[in-house]
C-alpha cells in the first residue's frame, strides 16, 4: 500500500530538475505561445529528455538535435513562435493551413539554418519582412494564401539557393521587383493572385535560367511578354493568364525548348501567333483564348502531340488543320467564338482521347466527323452555331461516355441515332434549330441522367413516347415547333424535377393529363398552339411554383377553374380557346387584358363584362353600352332558356346537336342576339344556355345568398348573379376582393352608398356624361340584387328596365317575339 502511495507520489511529483534538452525547452516556449485546441501538441510532454517523440518534431540521426518541425493543419493560433529559430539545427519549419498570424518579424532571419519554410495558408498581414533574404541556405519560402501586403522585398535579389518562391493569393500591392531576375538558383517562382502595381513582367526574368514554371495569373501584368523570356531553357510551364498584356506573342516564345504548358488566356494579345512553333516539341497544352489574336491557326501548332489546344474567343479565320487529328494525347479542343471555317478533319477524334469538344460559333461546315469519339472517352460534344449539316454519325449513339451534346443552331438533317437519345450519361442534349426528323425515341428511357432536352424547331414528328416520365432528373424539355402528334403523355407528371415545359406549335392532340399538380417544380408550362381539348385541369392552380402558363391556341373548354387564381403568374395567356364562363375575379385586371381574347364563351370576351382599372374615360365608353346590350341580349337568352327549361319537351331535343351548333356558332363570333335567335328558331340548345348561365352563376362572389340554405338555382337566382355583374360593370371592380372585408361587392355597394353617397360608387373613370343612364343601370344592378328572392324583378321586367336606362333606347325596336332588332345587332358589333 504504501509502495503504492510513494509510486503515486513520484508520479504527480513535479520533477525536481528539468531533464528536457536545450532544443526541447525551446519547443516547450513555443508551445505555451500557441493556442491548441485540438490538442495538437499533447504529447510534447516537458519530462521528457529530448523532444523527438514529439508529434512534428524530427531530429538529427546521428547528433539528435531537432532538425525539422512539421504541424500542418494543426489548428495552432498565435503569433510566430519566434524562439523555434533559437534552435541551431533546425532547417524545415513547416505550418501550413494553420492559424498563426498577426505579422512576421525581422528575428525570423535568426532561423539561421533554415532551408524550408512554409507558412502558407495562415493569418499572416503586413510587410514580408525582407531579412529572409539573408537567411543564406533557405531553398523553399512559402508565404502564399496569408495576407501580406505591400512590396516584394527588392532586397530579395540577394537570395543565394532559393529555388521556390510561393508568395501567391496574398494581398501585394506594390510592383514586382526586377531585382528577383537576380535569383538565379530559382525554379518556382508563383506570385500569382495579388493585386501588385499595373506594372511589366521585368525582363530581368529572361535571367532565370534555371526556372521551370513562373505562374503569374491575375497579376495586374501590363505591356508586351518580354522577348527575353525566351532564354528559360528549363521552363516548363508559363502561366500569365488573367492579365492586360498587349502586343503579339514574341516569336523567341519558340526557343522554350522545354516548354509543356503555354497559359495566355484572358489578355488583350493581338497579331498573329509565331511561326516555328513545331520547335516546342514538349509542348502538349496551349491556351490563348480570349485575347485579340488573328490569323489562320498554324499547322505547326497542330502538328504538335497537343493534349489541349484552346483558342476560343479570337478573331482567328482560316480552317482547322488537319494535323490536329494525328494527336495521340488530344483530349480537349476548344476553339469557339473564331471566325474558322471548313470542315472539321474527317479523322477527329479517331486518334485522340478526346473528352470535350468546343466549336461553336464558327462557320464550319460539312458533316460531323464520324469518329470524334474514337478514343471512346468523349464528354462534350458543343458544335452550336455552325453550319454542319448531313446527319448526326451513328457511332454518336454508341458513345457511352456523352454527357453534353450540343448541337444547336446548325444544318443537320435525317433521324437522330435511335442510341443517342438513350445515352446513360447524357445531362444536356440541345438539337435545337436544326432540320432533323423522325420519333423522339422510346429509347430515351435510358438516359437516367438527362436533366435537359431541347429539341425546338426541328421536324420530329410521331408522338411523344411514355418513356420520358422515366426521366427523374429532367429539368427542362423544350419541343416548340415540331410536328409532334398524339397525347401528352399521363407519365410527364412524374417529372418531378421539371421546371419547363415548351410543347407548344406542335400538333399534341387529347387532355391536358390529370395529376399535373405533381410537377412541383414546374416555373413555365407552355404547351401553345397545339390541338389540345378539354378542360384546364385545376391542379394547375395548385403548381406551386408556376411562373409562365400559355395554353393559347388549342381547343380548350369550359370553365377556367378559379384556382387559377392561386397562381402568381408573370404570363397567362388563355387566349384561342373555346373556354367559357366567368374570368375569375383575381385576373380582371389589366394585366390581364390579353390573356383571354378570343374565347367566345369568355365573359372576357365581351371586354366590358371583366373591368380594367386602366382603360381612359372614353374607351370604358366605347364599351359600357353596347355591354348593356348584350346584358340585355343575355337576359334575353336566360329568359328563353328558363322558359324552356320549364316547359321543354325532352323528346325533342337534340342536345349533341345544340352542343356543337353553340360553340361553332361562339367560335364565328356571333352575337348573343343571334344565338337568341337560333335557340328561338330551332327550339333546341336549352341545356347548354342554362349550362352557360350557371357557369356565371355558380362562381363565387355571383351566387345569391339564399343559395346558402336552398342550394338551389332558380330564375331568380340568375337574376341575382346578373345584379352583381352590373356592379360591376357600374362600380368598376371585382365582385370580391379583399378591400371589402367580409363583405361581397353587393354589400360594399349598399354600405358605401349609404355612407358616402352614389359618387363614391360609380367607377371614375365612367364619363359623367353619361351618368344618367349609368345611375338606372345603378338602379337595375341594386334592385338585381336585393337579399329578398321577392324583391327582384322578374326576366321580362328586368329586360324592360335595361332597355330604358339605355340610350337611344327605342321600344319599338323590340319585336313581339323577343328577338332584337338590327338596330341593336350593329351595336354590339
Ligand atoms: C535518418 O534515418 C532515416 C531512417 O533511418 C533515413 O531515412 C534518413 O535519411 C536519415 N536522415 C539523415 C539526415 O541522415
Ligand atoms: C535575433 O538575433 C539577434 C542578433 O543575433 C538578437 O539580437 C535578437 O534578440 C534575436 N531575436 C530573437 C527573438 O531571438
Ligand atoms: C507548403 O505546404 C502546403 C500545404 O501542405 C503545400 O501544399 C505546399 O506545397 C508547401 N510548400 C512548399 C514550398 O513545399
Ligand atoms: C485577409 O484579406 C481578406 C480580403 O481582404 C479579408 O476578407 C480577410 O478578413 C483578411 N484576413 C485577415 C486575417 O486579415
Ligand atoms: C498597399 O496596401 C497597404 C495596406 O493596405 C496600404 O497601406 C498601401 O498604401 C498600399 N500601397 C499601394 C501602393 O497601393
Ligand atoms: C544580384 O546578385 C548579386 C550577387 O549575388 C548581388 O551582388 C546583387 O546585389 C544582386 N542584385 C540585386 C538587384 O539584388
Ligand atoms: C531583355 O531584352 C531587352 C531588349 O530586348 C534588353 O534591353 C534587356 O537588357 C534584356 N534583359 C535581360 C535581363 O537580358
Ligand atoms: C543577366 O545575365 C547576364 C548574363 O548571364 C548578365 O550579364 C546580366 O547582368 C544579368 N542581368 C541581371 C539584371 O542580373
Ligand atoms: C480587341 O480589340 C478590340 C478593338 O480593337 C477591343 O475593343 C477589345 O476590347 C479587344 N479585346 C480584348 C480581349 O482585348
Ligand atoms: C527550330 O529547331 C531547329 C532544330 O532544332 C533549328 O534548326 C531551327 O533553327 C529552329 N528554328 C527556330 C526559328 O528557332
Ligand atoms: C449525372 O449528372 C451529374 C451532374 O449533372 C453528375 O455529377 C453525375 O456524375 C452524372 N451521373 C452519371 C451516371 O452520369
Ligand atoms: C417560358 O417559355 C416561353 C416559351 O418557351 C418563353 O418564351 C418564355 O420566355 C419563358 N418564360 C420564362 C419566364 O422562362
Amino acid at each position: 500500500m504504501l509502495l503504492l502511495f510513494l509510486l503515486l507520489l513520484s508520479l504527480s511529483a513535479p520533477p525536481l530538475a528539468f531533464s528536457l534538452n536545450q532544443d526541447g525547452l525551446f519547443l516547450w516556449q513555443a508551445k505555451l505561445q500557441l493556442s491548441d485546441p485540438i490538442n495538437a501538441l499533447s504529447n510534447w510532454n516537458e519530462r521528457d529528455a529530448t523532444p523527438c517523440s514529439w508529434n512534428g518534431v524530427v531530429c538529427g540521426n546521428a547528433t539528435g538535435q531537432v532538425t525539422e518541425l512539421h504541424l500542418p493543419s494543426s489548428q495552432l493560433q498565435g503569433s510566430f513562435p519566434i524562439s523555434l529559430c533559437r534552435i541551431p539545427s533546425l532547417s524545415v519549419v513547416s505550418l501550413p493551413d494553420n492559424s498563426i498570424g498577426s505579422s512576421l518579424t525581422a528575428d525570423i532571419a535568426n532561423c539561421t539554418n533554415l532551408q524550408r519554410l512554409n507558412l502558407s495558408l495562415n493569418l499572416f498581414v503586413g510587410p514580408i519582412p525582407e531579412t529572409l533574404s539573408q537567411i543564406p541556405a533557405l531553398r523553399y519560402l512559402d508565404l502564399s494564401s496569408n495576407n501580406f501586403s505591400g512590396d516584394i522585398p527588392a532586397r530579395f535579389g540577394e537570395f543565394q539557393k532559393l529555388e521556390r518562391l510561393m508568395l501567391f493569393n496574398n494581398l501585394l500591392n506594390g510592383t514586382i521587383p526586377s531585382s528577383l531576375g537576380n535569383i538565379s538558383t530559382l525554379k518556382f517562382l508563383q506570385l500569382a493572385y495579388n493585386p501588385f502595381t499595373p506594372s511589366p513582367i521585368p525582363s530581368e526574368f529572361g535571367n532565370l535560367t534555371n526556372l521551370e514554371e513562373l505562374w503569374l495569373p491575375h497579376s495586374n501584368l501590363i505591356g508586351s511578354i518580354p522577348s527575353n523570356l525566351t532564354r528559360l531553357a528549363k521552363l516548363q510551364n508559363l502561366d500569365l493568364s488573367c492579365n492586360k498584356l498587349s502586343g503579339s506573342i514574341p516569336i523567341s516564345i519558340i526557343e522554350l525548348k522545354s516548354i509543356v504548358q503555354i497559359e495566355l488566356f484572358e489578355n488583350s494579345l493581338s497579331g498573329e501567333l509565331p511561326v516555328g512553333m513545331s520547335n516546342m516539341t514538349s509542348l502538349r497544352r496551349f491556351d490563348a483564348s480570349t485575347n485579340n489574336l488573328t490569323g489562320s491557326i498554324p499547322d505547326e501548332l497542330c502538328s504538335l502531340p497537343l493534349e489541349s489546344l484552346n483558342l476560343f474567343e479570337n478573331g482567328f479565320d482560316g480552317s482547322l488543320p488537319a494535323s490536329v487529328a494525328r494527336s495521340s494525347n488530344l483530349y480537349e479542343l476548344k476553339l469557339f467564338n473564331n471566325k474558322l471555317s471548313g470542315p472539321l478533319p474527317s479523322d477527329l477524334g479517331k486518334n485522340s482521347p478526346l473528352r470535350s469538344i468546343d466549336v461553336s460559333y464558327n462557320q464550319f461546315y460539312g458533316e460531323i466527323p464520324a469518329n470524334l469519339c474514337g478514343g471512346g472517352a468523349l464528354e462534350e460534344l458543343i458544335l452550336l452555331y455552325n453550319s454542319f449539316s448531313g446527319k448526326i454519325p451513328d457511332s454518336l449513339g454508341k458513345c457511352q461516355s456523352l454527357n453534353r451534346v450540343r448541337l444547336r443552331n446548325n444544318k443537320l438533317s435525317g433521324m437522330v441515332p435511335d442510341a443517342l437519345w438513350g445515352l446513360p450519361h447524357l445531362d444536356l442534349l440541345d438539337l435545337l434549330d436544326n432540320s432533323l426528323s423522325g420519333q423522339i425515341s422510346s429509347a430515351i428511357s435510358g438516359a437516367n441522367n438527362l436533366s435537359v432536352l431541347l429539341i425546338s424547331n426541328n421536324h420530329f414528328s410521331g408522338s411523344i413516347p411514355d418513356e420520358i416520365g422515366s426521366l427523374e432528373k429532367l429539368v427542362k424539355f423544350v419541343a416548340h415547333h415540331n410536328s409532334l402528334t398524339g397525347g401528352i403523355p399521363a407519365s410527364i407528371v412524374k417529372l418531378s424535377q421539371l421546371d419547363y415545359l415548351d410543347l407548344s406549335d406542335n400538333q399534341l392532340s387529347g387532355k391536358i393529363p390529370g395529376g399535373i399538380d405533381a410537377l412541383k417544380k414546374l416555373n413555365n408550362l407552355t404547351l401553345a398552339n397545339n390541338k389540345l381539348d378539354g378542360e384546364i385541369p385545376r391542379e394547375i392552380g395548385s403548381l406551386p411554383a408556376l411562373n409562365y402558363l400559355d395554353l393559347s391556341g388549342n381547343d380548350l373548354s369550359g370553365e377556367i377553374p378559379l384556382e387559377l387564381g392561386n397562381l402568381k403568374l408573370n404570363l397567362l395567356n388563355l387566349s384561342n380557346n373555346q373556354l367559357s364562363g366567368k374570368i375569375p375575379p383575381s385576373f380582371a385586371n389589366a394585366n390581364y387584358i390579353k390573356s383571354f381574347m378570343g374565347n367566345p364563351g369568355l365573359c372576357g370576351d365581351l371586354s366590358g363584362l371583366c373591368p380594367t382599372h386602366s382603360e381612359s374615360k372614353n374607351s370604358r365608353n366605347l364599351w359600357i353600352f353596347p355591354s348593356m346590350f348584350i346584358l340585355a341580349g343575355i337576359v334575353l337568352v336566360v329568359g328563353v332558356v328558363w322558359f324552356y327549361f320549364k316547359y321543354r319537351n325532352f323528346k325533342k331535343m337534340k342536345k349533341g346537336f345544340a352542343l356543337s351548333k353553340w360553340k361553332s356558332f361562339h367560335k364565328l363570333g356571333f352575337s348573343e342576339f343571334e344565338i337568341v335567335k337560333l335557340l328561338n328558331e330551332d327550339n333546341v340548345g336549352v341545356d347548354q344556355g342554362a349550362e352557360s348561365m350557371s357557369v356565371i352563376a355558380g362562381s363565387y362572389g355571383y351566387i345569391a345568398p339564399e343559395y346558402g340554405y336552398t342550394l338551389r338555382v332558380n330564375e331568380k337566382s340568375d337574376i341575382y348573379s346578373f345584379g352583381v355583374v352590373i356592379l360591376e360593370l357600374v362600380t368598376g371592380r371585382p365582385p370580391i376582393d379583399a378591400e371589402y372585408g367580409e363583405k361581397d361587392l353587393v354589400k360594399w355597394v349598399a354600405s358605401i352608398l349609404d355612407e358616402k353617397g352614389i359618387e363614391h360608387v360609380i367607377d371614375p373613370t365612367l364619363d359623367a356624361m353619361y351618368m344618367e343612364e349609368i345611375r338606372k343601370v345603378l338602379d337595375v344592378g341594386l334592385v338585381c340584387t336585393s337579399s329578398l328572392p321577392i324583391n327582384r324583378p322578374s326576366m321580362r321586367k328586368l329586360v324592360k328596365m335595361l332597355q330604358e336606362a339605355s340610350p337611344g333606347f327605342k321600344a319599338k325596336s323590340i319585336k313581339k317575339d323577343g328577338v332584337l332588332s338590327p338596330y341593336y345587332q350593329g351595336s354590339i358589333v
